[in-house]
């Protein structure tokens, strides 16, 4: 099963991102993948405001992961684009138990490390202010929460 959204603007985007927060869940991952500046870190900060998470989100690009305290459960924001330049194992596989939601940029970097069950997200630019989100639930939980916000 594959959804496909379409948004017309940032704000659109945001509220995508809010939507599925509020069937977030703990150990909740989710995957987004797409071009430079196709809209994953707006929808990274989208799901982190609406989590209740103050502090302003910035683009982890050059740490790798950044942790954020939200309402409820914690957010795991991660940019994985320099991964590879990484030599040694910096413990990613571990932050998917922590009961907070991970959210992944240039998460198809790690495909091997993915956890089976999750929320594959790919994002295509169309034009200057559209964007197609290709949405590929993996595992029941994530099915149900595509039925429900989608
Ligand atoms: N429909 C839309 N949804 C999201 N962002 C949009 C949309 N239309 C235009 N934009 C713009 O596209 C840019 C998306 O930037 P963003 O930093 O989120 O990209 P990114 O995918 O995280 O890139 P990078 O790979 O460099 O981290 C922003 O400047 C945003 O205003
Ligand atoms: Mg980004």
């Amino acid at each position: 099963m594959q959804y496909k959204v379409t948004t017309y603007s940032e704000d659109e985007t945001m509220e995508l991102a809010e939507n599925i927060e509020s069937e977030k869940f703990p150990n909740m991952v989710i995957c987004l993948e797409g071009d430079l500046g196709s809209g994953k870190t707006v929808f990274a900060k989208a799901f982190a405001k609406s989590l209740g998470i103050k502090d302003n989100i910035t683009s982890p690009t050059f740490n790798i992961i950044k942790e954020y305290d939200g309402a409820e459960m914690r957010l795991f924001h991660m940019d994985v684009y320099r991964f590879a330049d990484i030599k040694q194992d910096i413990g990613i596989p571990e932050y998917f138990n922590k009961k907070g939601v991970c959210i992944i940029e240039w998460a198809d970097l790690i495909e091997d490390i993915l956890p089976k069950n999750r929320l594959d997200i790919r994002i295509k630019i169309v034009d200057e202010n559209t964007r197609q989100f290709v949405i590929t639930p993996r595992g029941n939980k994530y099915e149900d929460l595509c039925e429900r916000v989608l």
